[in-house]
């Protein structure tokens, strides 16, 4: 089948190249020529693991193509997946405009029958209006059919997540859409849920705000935990052995961040206050991300008062570059406005916490970054950071002291280490 993919982020490039892999013939529009031309040559700009190797394969392959002009694809495409951001606007109401121009764009494009399936996310009802602009400024009379497809790949492993879906789920208003896109994804397994298109838009609203609340639940119940001397750790595993609840996407720590949850919940906040929703219950949900990290700082700052601090990890999780949102940067942002020096280290985001903070020292190596601290600080769980020589730790540090936003190493060891150990949840060491 010949399909097209309108946006190369994360989304975009992972669904191109995973639908060309399966032999059909794909086309990526973009609309920045020296991202069309990076891409054209293999390089497909956003970190994301395996994601470069499926490029290159289709690209040699001659089954990924990709285009600044609608003309190239659309005429020939039976399917056409929109895959563009809907970043936040001040107010945290979704910024629909990409999705809008490119309504237009696929308009004066049209010259056979088309179904427009949108994978971004995007408010209930937004699909319909797609489909008002299409049809507005559409100038053959070939008719399109819409679709919601919305998307649940992680970064990190989008490539896993897109290949092995829990379900696909396709919300549509004809028979052209629900089955031309059962056909498509047809080689993927997962449940498939066919629904009407507002439900399908409002189902990946109400599982990122989902997975934010596990997340702040889980921070709330560790300053619980903080308060009594409970361990945060073994109350959620005790928790989360009851089925109904599980111990799976429930770990505290500074706060959840990335491009869609924190996007997501002011989103939904947004469009449940213009529904006249009480949103009370979804803004505590934000409250207590963003007190995760304020707590995170205030044990940094009653304990040391000043100097330097080392920082592992920048990224807002690990096995991606990504810094949107990242908990990271906001807490070394608050540091070194409260006078702190921080020397940060990170396996792939430094380049991009570049362009966000020019006042820090990068380095690249984690022993580096504590060279002469007072305190490490550890923000992202990366892989690298659980086998660590604590011997040089503490040979380079000008104090043993540790804190742990990621709950990543066993208090007890730390304590026979004889680190000053803080962590989220659980007592002091
Ligand atoms: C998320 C959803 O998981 C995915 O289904 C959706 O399509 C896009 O948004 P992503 O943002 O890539 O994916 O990352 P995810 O792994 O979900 O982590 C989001 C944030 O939550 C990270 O900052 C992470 O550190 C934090 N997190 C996650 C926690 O603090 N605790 C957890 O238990 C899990």
């Amino acid at each position: 089948m010949t399909i097209t993919v309108i946006g190369h982020g994360y989304v975009g490039l992972v669904t191109a190249c995973v639908f060309a892999d399966f032999g059909n013939d794909v086309w990526v529009i973009g609309h920045t020529k020296e991202k069309i031309n990076r891409l054209k040559k293999g390089d497909p700009i956003i970190f994301e693991p395996g994601l470069s190797e499926l490029l290159q394969k289709n690209l040699k392959a001659k089954r990924i193509h990709f285009t600044l002009d609608y003309q190239d694809a659309i005429p020939h495409s039976e399917v056409v997946f929109i895959a563009v951001g809907t970043p936040p606007k001040t107010n945290g109401e979704a910024d629909l405009s990409a999705i809008y121009t490119v309504a237009r764009n696929l308009a004066y494009n049209i010259k056979k029958p088309l179904v427009v399936a949108c994978k971004s996310t995007v408010p209930v009802g937004t699909n319909q209006k797609i489909a008002i602009i299409i049809n507005r400024y559409k100038r053959t009379q070939a008719r399109i059919f819409t679709a919601s497809c919305p998307e649940f790949l992680r970064e990190g492993s989008a490539i896993y997540d897109t290949l092995h879906p829990d379900r696909i789920v396709i919300g549509a208003d004809s028979k052209k859409s629900i089955d031309i896109l059962i056909k498509l994804h047809q080689p993927l397994n997962g449940k498939r849920i066919i629904t009407d298109i507002a439900s399908a838009e409002l189902i990946k609203y109400t599982a990122n705000a989902m997975l934010a609340t596990k997340i702040s639940f889980a921070n709330l119940i560790s300053f619980y935990c903080e308060k009594t001397g409970a361990d945060v750790e073994t109350v959620l595993d005790a928790v989360g052995l009851d089925q109904r609840i599980g111990r799976v996407y429930m770990n505290p720590g500074i706060g959840f961040g990335g491009s869609c949850l924190p996007k997501d919940i002011s989103a939904l906040i947004q469009i449940g206050k213009q529904l006249k929703i009480d949103v009370g219950f979804l803004k505590a949900v934000e409250n207590i991300n963003n007190h995760a990290a304020e707590n995170f700082i205030d044990k940094i700052t009653k304990t040391v008062t000043d100097g330097k601090i080392g920082v592992w990890g920048i990224s807002f999780k690990p096995n991606t570059d990504d810094i949107r949102d990242s908990p990271s940067i906001k807490i070394i942002l608050r540091l070194i406005q409260l006078g702190y020096i921080i020397t940060a280290y990170d396996p792939a985001a430094i380049n991009n916490a570049k362009k966000s903070i020019k006042i820090i020292k990068y380095v690249n190596d984690p022993y580096l970054a504590i060279k002469s601290a007072k305190a490490l600080v550890i923000m992202t769980e990366w892989n690298e950071f659980k086998q660590i020589d604590w011997k040089k730790v503490k040979q380079l540090m000008q104090q043993p002291l540790i804190f742990d936003g990621r709950n990543l190493y066993q208090p007890a060891t730390m304590k026979q280490l004889k680190f000053r150990y803080f962590s989220i949840g659980r007592k002091p060491i």
